[in-house]
């Protein structure tokens, strides 16, 4: 439950559709950590590749080019709004591995044998994610490898505290820290529990590695503009983003000039590099 409602009605609603218009900018945000990803992955010519929560599809089309025409690429994800984005986007691709792009829950759905299975943030909003990682492990046949990015701790995670910290002052009331084990973006931050899941859906090798890479938040012919195009990523997408909408109607614009000035120390040469920490696992 995301606020109540299911993850499947969260991302499927206002969430989705704002993660789908902003497609592009979530991409280049993303991208240093997308690099380490497929680096660690090192997908082969013809593997069949599984990209778990695979949203507008980012990864799913780079791992497509990189196995080229001999592989496959299923994106499977529960977002319609954000799976109509990825299929836009790979009718435009040629000379790669066909994609499919399936509406299905991982957790559950058995959606064919794969040689290996990768995730952008896609796998920390399982309601039972022992069940899903056995579910995972299950259409892994022996040799076959899961690699996924996830949030190490939010104190680490400047891209978002940064923002998160200029708008926790207008909120009526401070919001309660997670649940533990719910779905969420900082649910595997501790490492630990996370290998001890994995080996418990039956991996036999875990290796969890600490990234940490800038992302530009936002690029402006000014420091100024720069700020501002930051603070709009960061209160259209994420953690912060979720805390203003989950506030009144009237906060959005105070937040934005708040964001926007706790932005600005952060620009410099026309950009807002800030930095981002996340667990690189890979699991065999
Ligand atoms: C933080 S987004 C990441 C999307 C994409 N991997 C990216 O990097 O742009 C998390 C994604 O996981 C998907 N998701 C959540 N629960 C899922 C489930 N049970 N099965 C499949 N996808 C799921 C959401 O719909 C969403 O697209």
């Amino acid at each position: 439950m995301a606020g109540g409602i299911t993850q499947a009605e969260y991302w499927n609603g206002e969430v989705g559709a704002r993660w789908a218009r902003n497609q592009a900018v979530l991409d280049a945000v993303f991208a240093p950590l997308t690099e380490a990803l497929f680096d660690r992955a090192a997908l082969r010519g013809g593997e069949a590749v599984l990209d778990i929560g695979c949203g507008s599809g980012a990864t799913s089309l780079e791992a497509a080019r990189r196995v080229g025409p001999e592989g496959a690429v299923t994106g499977a994800d529960i977002s319609a709004p954000l799976l109509a984005v990825a299929r836009s986007r790979a009718e435009a691709e040629s000379g790669a591995a066909p994609i499919r792009f399936v509406e299905a829950d991982v957790e559950r759905a058995d959606l064919g044998a794969y040689g290996q299975a990768l995730s952008r943030f896609g796998v920390m909003f399982f309601p039972d994610s022992a069940r899903a990682f056995v579910n995972i492990r299950r259409m892994l046949p022996p040799g076959g490898r899961l690699t996924f990015l996830c949030w190490r701790a939010l104190p680490e995670n400047l891209w978002v505290t940064v923002p998160r910290e200029a708008v926790l002052p207008l909120l009526p009331e401070i919001p309660p820290p997670p649940q533990p084990d719910t779905p969420g973006p900082f649910r595997f931050a501790a490492a630990d529990p996370l290998v001890a899941l994995l080996r418990g859906a039956g991996f036999g090798t875990v290796a969890c590695d600490a990234v940490d890479r800038d992302v530009v938040l936002g690029r402006g012919a000014t420091d100024a503009e720069a700020a501002q195009a930051a603070a709009h990523v960061a209160l259209n997408l994420g953690p912060t983003a979720h805390l203003v909408r989950e506030a009144e109607p009237d906060l959005r614009s105070r937040a934005e000039a708040a964001v926007t000035a706790a932005l600005t120390p952060h620009a410099q040469g026309g950009t807002v590099r800030l930095r981002a920490a996340c667990w690189l696992v890979q699991a065999g």
